[in-house]
């Protein structure tokens, strides 16, 4: 599987310092702390290739990763709260904003959200920026072994009741743990069938 070819490619921290567009790209994208690291860890079987923290903003930087010869996965900066200094924070969410509307090879987001609370408003700010550059998005739970069955349901029904008033939303949303391996082969298929 093209997952197994992975390598880190850059770091990006401006709209100019992105590569070519020249290949199928995809993201993941979500609040600091999500989990967005941790499932390119799962999703390669690599523990180290992306920096994973308990500290929300650990990723500053765009980091690009190369799939094979064909695709490009990004690692994004999370946005909302953050434990680094506001001006960094506000460059970052700029540049963030920037990628997700303009990138013309963008083929989908895969939009996270913790498994233990659902879709929340900063999230749904990013699903508008989604919507008016008609780039397609999947939502993602993450952390799906932290959450009792119920708090699980709960999060998941006010999940769907916001992707409902999201017209670029893929309906399928995908439950994952990065921990324990749950969702990830699901995961690894949608990507698989990305072109
Ligand atoms: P930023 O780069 O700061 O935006 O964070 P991120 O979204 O990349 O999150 P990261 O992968 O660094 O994970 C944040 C914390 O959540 C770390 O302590 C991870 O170990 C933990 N974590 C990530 N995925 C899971 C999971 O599936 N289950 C559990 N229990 N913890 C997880
Ligand atoms: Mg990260």
């Amino acid at each position: 599987l093209f997952l197994g070819h992975v390598d880190f490619l850059k770091g990006v921290v401006a709209m100019d310092g992105l590569p070519p567009a020249d290949r199928v790209e995809f993201c993941l994208a979500g609040r600091s702390n999500v989990g967005k690291s941790s499932l390119i860890n799962a999703l390669t079987g690599r523990k180290a290739l992306a920096r994973t923290s308990n500290t929300p903003g650990r990723t500053q930087e765009v980091n690009f990763f190369t799939l094979g010869e064909s695709h490009y996965m990004v690692d994004l900066p999370g946005y909302g709260f953050a434990e680094a200094p506001v001006k960094v924070v506000a460059k970052w969410q700029a540049l963030l904003k920037d990628y997700l509307a303009g990138r013309a090879n963008l083929r989908r987001v895969f939009l996270l959200i913790d498994g233990r609370h659902g879709a929340k408003e900063v999230d749904e700010e990013i699903m508008s920026v989604l919507d008016r550059a008609a780039v397609p998005f999947q939502t993602v739970l993450t952390k799906i072994d932290k959450p009792k069955k119920g708090e699980l349901d709960k999060a998941l029904e006010r999940t769907r009741a916001v992707l409902a008033r999201h017209p670029t939303a893929y309906p399928e949303i995908v439950l994952t743990s990065s921990e324990k391996g749950e969702g990830i082969e699901t995961l690894r298929a949608i990507i698989a069938g990305l072109e």
